[in-house]
């Protein structure tokens, strides 16, 4: 079972439980709303420097915003907007230490002062989404959250199949 975030004592540690839970319950999974559902809970569940998690989602050649964990999201980024927009369109995470500093950034919480983006692909190398992570903290994320982000996504949405719709029958 999972720590709670509080005990962890260094950010790796807290990302190693996050993702030991997130790969044992979504093992066997193809539905891409229910791994990001999972993903978003137990990230935030276990990372303390964590205060918004979500997914941007490509639709219409626009971002639009799946599931999330947090205070209210913006619901459709353009591409050429935002930290998301930004990672969407060059495809690299983007790790931005003072979002106020950022003439892209759109706030969707003032109280958001840092945050990392990183693209989601899926097995057929196509951009299907971003992951976002804020933070109240100032440069809360690093190339710590960047490693174990990237491999959290390469694991769950570009080693498998992806079921993308609901059936209603
Ligand atoms: N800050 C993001 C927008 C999404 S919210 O923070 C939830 C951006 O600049 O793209």
């Amino acid at each position: 079972m999972h720590q709670p975030a509080a005990t962890y004592t260094d950010k790796a540690s807290a990302y190693q439980g996050a993702t030991r839970a997130i790969d044992a319950i979504l093992d066997g999974e193809h539905n891409m709303i229910l791994k990001m559902s999972t993903i978003n809970c137990l990230l935030q569940e276990h990372l303390s420097h964590c205060f918004w998690v979500g997914f941007y989602c490509m639709h219409a050649g626009q971002l639009m915003v799946g599931p999330y964990q947090g205070t209210l999201g913006c619901l459709h980024i353009a591409l050429d907007r935002g930290v998301c927009g930004r990672a969407a369109r060059t495809q690299q995470t983007q790790i931005v230490a003072d979002v106020h500093a950022d003439p892209e950034h759109v706030a969707c919480d003032s109280r958001t002062n840092s945050e990392i983006v990183v693209p989601v692909h899926n097995a057929e190398g196509q951009l299907i989404a971003v992951l976002d992570l804020d933070s109240t903290e100032a440069a809360a994320f690093d190339a710590i959250d960047q490693q174990y982000l990237e491999a959290l996504v390469q694991r769950h949405f570009a080693s498998g199949p992806l079921e993308t719709a609901y059936q209603w029958d």
